[in-house]
């Protein structure tokens, strides 16, 4: 990419700025639930047409769009953005313009700029694509928020390693970062959520004869306590791991032994076979403990997305543009690992990538709640970043460096 094309770039976006503003609130205003993201797709697919796009839909919801650059090569790259919002309602006065206006749904996580933002991406690759080598593949993923994940369906579809996916990108606003900043790190980035629930069974009885009956509230302590020990007693100290019991549900009064109480919780990792570990351990501890007491359980695992684990090359890549597009100081370099999940991970069992964050927190837009709260907001100005960075990455060619 020259100078001079960089400079026409980053005046472009300029220009298509109050667009990306609008089409992000207007995506906010009307947010859907993953798998249920009709209309969005709609309007994905018809703007998309309308650049000129060729346009896939291999799932019922969401879209693939692909543009042949005009310099030809083998080179194919996918970008990608997710399109759900959230089971939650809306709060915030700072979104009073743009609020949603579906009852207990909105995008409090940002997912509608990503949208917006690759739909810039995909307006200014289109205008430049004489300048593109190769192929550029953008994919509108539904789903991101609820297993088994519209990335796991969408890279086990086939449709991406038929396009011929070399390498993918991908993003996520944050509010601990400010607007015109990106943050990544090579390697592990984001955990690997597994889920589980414990039932343990005992025998119910008066409060005054423990001894008549089995006592599934104590068994149930003793196990919170234990099941610590599987991770510092199990697992090698060097590998990141939590568990956490999150919820426990038991009894009705203050002199009955109840009959069972549930326990739910996650563990989160960055590799399978520690989360697998763990799972084996978890199971042994549950199967002793209430045995030993006369009691029984059930066990319940629920498998959640990979870890995202950032291949070294992609991301020396996208270091390498982005350092290029909007200077050194503004790409951070991650040092620890979030235990937060994504479904980007999927594509990256399959195609090496890169997913980083894209800042987008400010005092003055409000955007300083967590991602998933209400009140969430990302500064909208971070786009103008994001998309600059996904057309950088689309127009990099590797004798740039
Ligand atoms: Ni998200």
């Amino acid at each position: 990419m020259t100078e001079t094309l960089e400079k026409e770039i980053t005046q472009r976006i300029e220009q298509i700025y109050p667009e990306l503003v609008q089409t992000r609130r207007k995506l906010h205003q009307e947010p859907e639930l993953s798998f249920y993201e009709f209309q969005t797709t709609s309007f994905l697919v018809e703007t998309l047409h309308g650049y000129g796009y060729e346009v896939h839909q291999p799932l019922e919801t969401g879209c693939i769009a692909v543009l042949k650059g005009g310099k030809k090569s083998d080179r194919v790259i996918a970008l990608r953005a997710d399109i759900d919002a959230l089971p939650i309602q809306e709060e915030g006065e700072h979104k009073s313009e743009f609020l949603s206006r579906r009852n207990g749904v909105a995008h409090c996580c940002g997912h509608d700029v990503h949208t917006s933002n690759l739909l810039g991406a995909a307006k200014i690759l289109k205008e430049y694509k004489d300048d593109i080598e190769g192929t550029v593949v953008l994919v509108f993923q539904p789903a991101e928020e609820k297993l088994p994940g519209g990335g796991r369906l969408l890279s086990e579809s086939g449709i991406l390693q038929k396009l011929g996916v070399q390498e993918i990108y991908g993003l996520h606003t944050s509010p601990y970062h400010q607007p015109g900043e990106v943050a990544v790190k090579s390697g592990p980035l984001m955990a690997r959520p597994d889920e589980f629930t414990i039932t343990v069974f005992g025998k119910g009885g008066h409060a005054a004869a423990p001894h008549m009956a089995v006592d599934p509230v104590v068994l149930s302590g003793q196990l919170i306590t234990l099941l610590q020990s599987v991770i510092t007693r199990h697992i090698n100290p060097t590998d990141p791991a939590v568990l956490t019991i999150g919820k426990i549900e038991g009894g009705s009064a203050h002199n009955v032994i109840p009959e069972k109480v549930e326990m739910k919780g996650t563990v989160r990792t960055f590799d399978r076979e520690v989360a697998e570990k763990i799972r084996m351990q978890m199971e042994q501890t549950i199967k002793a403990v209430t045995e030993a007491a006369g009691g029984s359980y059930d066990f319940n695992w629920d498998e959640g997305y990979p870890a995202v684990v950032n291949d070294a090359d992609t991301t020396e890549k996208m270091k390498r543009v982005a350092r290029r597009l909007i200077g050194v100081k503004q790409v951070t370099e991650i040092e620890d690992p979030v235990m937060a999940g994504e479904d980007f991970a999927f594509y990256q069992e399959h195609f090496p990538g890169t997913f980083f964050f894209l800042g987008s927190g400010s005092e003055e837009s409000g955007s300083v709640y967590s991602w998933h709260h209400p009140r969430y907001n990302a500064d909208e100005r971070a786009m103008k970043t994001g998309v600059l960075i996904l057309v950088g990455l689309a127009l990099d060619s590797s004798d740039d460096s």
